[in-house]
């Protein structure tokens, strides 16, 4: 098969939000620590009526009737989440409910658990599957991954949100993943995890997070670079090589601080890029990637000068739903690609994607998209932004006070510390538009029932 990759991308996102200026007064930081210092403007919640599974159903469910795919069309369905609800079950087996409705129980994979990370490996996992010996020729593949991100309360809560993307695979796509492009990073830190089986909030170390983040991200493009040059026999730079560049996003200050630190990296090992940067950076060469680049505030304060106008045109039209939802954890990378296909969607043509997925723990790689509409006009990067109408439907959310997100969050943490197994959402489902599922009940035997509204 020629050209895998992604034929198709939605999201679905939860219908609340607070908005971060409100969360700053109400939470009484100084105003512009959210908005400003990490970049944010809303964080999607749920409460308990949504649930990982019923999210996934949704984003599935979405997916598949604006393509028109039929339930027997798909051969493959893999899961990248984080949100667990059983230590055993995967989320898969749950999505299964609705292709053993259509008569398909043919469907290989199951989950992937880590971190943020979780979606790109069932993403690799997908289009290698197209790609081998164990193909059938016709169907598909599903890459569904998301998750709620949430938070105690703390510096780490607003950079929480909520969502689940599906892809959906297979070849002659417009968003084909290169080939043999792949710069792998991962190493064993406790930087984020999730040791409280019966809470939803991770342990994590903020600032030993965001240097794994910076330094995955150092060591996985080093890895980039040298299979492009294996590959292409040229020396890769952001200047010449990347059209746009999307990265797994906690909050947005980040992603302009990892920009700025790929800019650096440019400057350090391309002679192009020294002269082209050295106005900005020369006097911070002799520290190179040490563990005093780490975390400098000179440093990130020159890089992110040196980069800003690159940021504009590269990285920006990939930022929007990332605003506007929060980390969305497995979703984030992905729901950054939509991000940029809804905005950009007619200047895609041609373009190659540069992507850098993270998780901590840690697992993280840098691989590439080129896009070519003419692969399948059907499925071209015009209409993935159309059948998406991300504009549209982020504008018709309703906005919560800060005080209804707590109220929330302390529905979900009902939920995880109940004592008994059985469980009665009380959320209000008025606000869930129609086609989303929802949970209706857990009983005492830790079964969940889901009903389509
Ligand atoms: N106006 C403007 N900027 C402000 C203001 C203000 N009033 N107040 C603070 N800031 C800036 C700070 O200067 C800082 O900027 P800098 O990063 O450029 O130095 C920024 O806001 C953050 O403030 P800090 O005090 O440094 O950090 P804080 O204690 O708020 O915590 C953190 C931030 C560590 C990101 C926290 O939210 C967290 O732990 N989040 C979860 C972990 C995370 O997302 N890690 C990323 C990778 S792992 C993953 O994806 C989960």
């Amino acid at each position: 098969p020629k050209n895998v990759g992604i034929l198709g991308i939605d999201i679905y996102f939860p219908q609340r939000y607070v908005n971060q200026s409100e969360l700053e007064q109400f939470d009484k930081v100084p105003s512009g620590k959210y908005t400003i210092g990490l970049g944010q403007e809303n964080m999607a919640f749920v409460g308990d009526r949504e649930d990982i599974v019923s999210m996934c159903m949704s984003s599935v469910h979405t997916l598949m009737s604006k393509y028109s795919i039929s339930y027997d069309q798909i051969g493959r369905l893999e899961v990248g989440t984080e949100t667990l609800i059983d230590k055993s079950k995967s989320i898969k087996s749950c999505l299964m409910t609705m292709f053993q409705e259509h008569g398909n129980t043919s469907i290989e994979g199951v989950d992937t658990i880590n971190a943020c990370y979780g979606g790109t490996n069932a993403l690799f996992n997908s289009v290698q599957w197209v790609e081998s010996s164990y193909w059938d020729g016709r169907r598909l593949a599903l890459v569904v991954t998301g998750d709620i991100a949430v938070y105690s309360k703390g510096p780490a809560r607003p950079t929480g949100g909520a969502g689940v993307i599906t892809m959906l695979i297979g070849p002659n796509a417009s968003i084909v993943m290169e080939p043999s492009l792949r710069g792998v990073h991962m190493e064993n830190v406790y930087d984020f995890y999730k040791p409280h089986m019966d809470s939803e909030y991770p342990m994590v170390d903020g600032k030993l997070s965001i240097d794994c983040f910076i330094r995955a991200l150092d060591i996985s493009y080093h890895q980039y670079r040298k299979q492009f040059q294996n590959r292409h026999n040229q020396n890769f730079t952001i200047d010449e090589h990347a059209d746009f560049v999307i990265f797994h996003t906690p909050y947005n200050r980040l992603v302009q601080k990892a920009f700025a630190r790929l800019i650096y990296n440019d400057f350090l090992h391309s002679s192009k890029s020294r002269q082209k940067y050295q106005k900005y950076l020369q006097k911070f060469e002799s520290l190179a990637l040490s563990k005093e680049s780490f975390g400098n505030v000179e440093l990130d304060k020159a890089s992110l000068e040196a980069s800003k106008e690159e940021y504009k045109v590269k990285v920006l039209p990939s930022t929007l739903l990332s605003k506007q939802l929060g980390n969305s954890y497995c979703a984030s990378t992905y729901a950054s690609l939509l991000s940029l296909i809804s905005t950009k969607a007619s200047q895609l043509q041609g373009k190659r994607i540069l992507v850098f997925s993270y998780g901590s723990g840690l697992a993280s790689s840098f691989f590439s998209f080129s896009v070519d509409n003419n692969n399948n006009p059907k499925f071209s990067s015009e209409s993935i932004r159309s059948l998406s109408s991300i504009p549209i439907r982020l504008q018709a959310r309703i906005k919560s006070t800060p005080q209804k997100f707590i109220s929330a969050l302390e529905l979900r943490e009902n939920l995880s510390k109940r004592k008994e197994l059985s469980y009665q959402p009380v959320d209000s489902i008025d606000h869930l538009l129609p086609g989303t599922f929802y949970l209706e009940s857990i009983d005492k035997n830790a079964i969940r029932y889901y009903k389509l509204k």
